[in-house]
């Protein structure tokens, strides 16, 4: 089977709106994180089986300045740099292997700067 899609505009917000102005992305929008630090988006992953996965992040960041990210797994933390992408419809990806348990997991990619995180698309399991 494929990755299993969560998208973005479906999970827990924390200081983000829900917007669909830049082109590119999946589902019916992504999430403007505030320009805040510790602005979140959180979602919640059901696992069928513990085990390995790679958790793949689809952002934008028109700016040239990088996002940088905590990503935290069920309270785990690991930082990613979220750098720009050229502009706010180009989107990439940005993956973290995670160790999911059976059941109900926590993924939460909080914003490390003043400038908030990128505009977040989706998270895909995969
Ligand atoms: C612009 C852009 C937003 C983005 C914001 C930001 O306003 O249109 O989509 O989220 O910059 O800097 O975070």
């Amino acid at each position: 089977s494929g990755p299993a899609v969560y998208q973005a505009e479906d999970a827990t917000i924390s200081q983000g709106v829900v917007e669909s102005n830049h082109e590119g992305y999946t589902g019916t929008g992504f999430v403007n994180y505030d320009n805040v630090t510790g602005s979140y988006v959180e979602w919640t992953v059901n696992a069928a089986a513990a085990g390995p996965a790679t958790l793949e992040f689809r952002f934008a960041n028109g700016t040239t300045t990088n996002r940088a990210m905590t990503i935290a797994v069920n309270g785990t933390t690991v930082t990613r740099d979220f750098t720009g992408t050229g502009d706010w419809t180009t989107w990439q990806t940005v993956t973290v292997p995670a160790d999911l348990v059976q059941g109900v997991n926590k993924i939460r990619a909080t914003a490390t700067t003043s400038n908030g995180g990128p505009n977040v698309d989706r998270l895909a399991v995969n």
